[in-house]
C-alpha cells in the first residue's frame, strides 16, 4: 500500500493510474476507521481497478472546536486496516497543505439540502464538508467516490455538488453498517462510555419504533419524532439536537408522511453528537424492543 503525504505525490499516482488506463475508485475519511468505513471500501473496488483511501480530519467542518479537538485519531491502527483491506494507496495530507495560510475559497451550497436537518444544527458543517471534498477529488481525480448512507443529507450534497461543478465522477452510496444491538457504527461511538453506549442505542431504538408506527398506519411526523424523543430524553446527559420527518422527494420536512420519506434526528449522548436514520418504507433496524 503507498502511502501519500503531499498533493503533488497524490497527483502524481492518480496520473501514472489513469495512464495505465485504470478507474480509481476513492473513498474519503476522517480516519478512526471501522468496519462502516471498509465496507465502502469493497463497494469501491467492485466498481474500479484500484482504491485510494484518504485520512484527513478536516478541521473547516467542525463548528464546535471542542468536537474537533476530541476527534479521535489512530492512525497506526486505520494504516493496518487499510493495508489488511487490500487499499492500494492512502492520502495523509497535512492540514497546512490542504488549508494553507490565505486560504479563502469555499463550495457553499443553498435551499433544501443544506438548510435542515445538519445543515441547520452545525453552521458552516456542510460548506467544510463540500470545500474539502471539492480538493479531494481534484487531487485524487478519482472515477467513483464512495459515501455511506449513514451520512444522508451529505452524501446527497456531494451527489449534488459533483453535478453542479461538473466534477466528472460518479457518487455511490453504501449501506449504513451497525452494530449487532443495531447502534450504527460511528468513529464518535469510540468516545462513549459503556453506560453513554447504553442510553445511544435509544437513538436507533426509538427510529425503529417510529418506523414501526409508521407501517401500522400512524403518519403524522410529530407522532412518529415523539418516538425518538420518549426514548431518548429519559435519560439523563442526553439532549436531542433535532427530529425531521423528511422526504426524499425535494428534501422537504413532511407534517404528514408518505413512503417516500425518512425519519432522522440527532443527538448529544454525554457531549458526543450521534446521527442517525431510517426509512419510513424501508426495512427495520435491528434493534432489541420489548413488544
Ligand atoms: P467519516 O465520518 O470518517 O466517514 C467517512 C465515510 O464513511 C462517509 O462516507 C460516511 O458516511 C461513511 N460511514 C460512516 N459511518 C458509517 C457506517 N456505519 N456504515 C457505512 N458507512 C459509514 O464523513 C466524513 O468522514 C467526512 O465528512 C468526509 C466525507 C471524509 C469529509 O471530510
Amino acid at each position: 500500500m503507498d502511502q501519500l503525504q503531499t498533493i503533488d505525490d497524490q497527483r502524481a499516482w492518480s496520473r501514472a493510474v489513469h495512464m495505465a488506463g485504470k478507474r480509481i475508485g476513492f473513498v474519503p475519511t476522517m480516519g478512526a476507521l471501522h468496519e462502516g468505513h471498509i465496507s465502502l471500501i469493497a463497494k469501491a473496488r467492485a466498481k474500479s481497478d484500484v482504491v485510494v483511501v484518504s485520512v484527513f480530519v478536516n478541521p473547516t467542518q467542525f463548528d464546535n472546536p471542542e468536537d474537533f479537538a476530541k476527534y479521535p485519531i489512530t492512525l497506526d491502527d486505520d494504516l493496518a486496516k487499510l493495508k489488511a483491506a487490500g487499499v492500494d494507496a492512502v492520502f495523509l495530507p497535512t492540514k497546512e497543505a490542504m488549508f494553507p495560510d490565505g486560504y479563502c475559497t469555499f463550495v457553499e451550497l443553498v435551499g433544501p439540502l443544506t438548510d435542515k436537518m445538519c445543515g441547520a444544527a452545525r453552521p458552516g458543517h456542510f460548506r467544510g464538508v463540500a470545500t474539502v471534498v471539492t480538493k479531494l477529488f481534484n487531487i485524487v481525480q478519482p472515477d467513483v467516490a464512495v459515501f455511506g448512507e449513514k451520512d444522508l443529507q451529505q452524501v446527497l450534497i456531494i451527489n449534488r455538488m459533483a453535478k453542479d461543478l461538473d466534477i466528472p465522477v460518479e457518487v455511490v452510496v453504501g449501506d449504513t453498517l451497525r452494530e449487532q444491538d443495531g447502534l450504527a457504527m460511528s468513529s464518535r461511538n469510540r468516545r462513549l462510555s459503556p453506560a453513554s453506549r447504553q442510553k445511544a442505542l435509544d437513538l436507533p431504538k426509538g427510529l425503529e419504533l417510529a418506523r414501526r408506527a409508521y407501517k401500522q398506519g400512524e403518519s403524522t411526523s410529530l407522532k412518529l419524532c415523539e418516538f425518538v424523543y420518549n426514548e431518548l430524553l429519559i435519560h439523563e446527559g442526553v439532549e436531542v439536537d433535532y427530529c425531521d420527518v423528511i422526504s426524499l422527494r425535494g428534501f422537504e420536512e413532511k407534517d404528514i408522511a408518505d413512503d417516500t420519506c425518512f425519519i432522522a434526528a440527532a443527538a448529544f449522548v454525554d457531549g458526543v453528537r450521534l446521527i442517525d436514520h431510517v426509512h419510513l418504507a424501508g426495512p427495520a433496524i435491528s434493534v432489541a424492543i420489548d413488544d
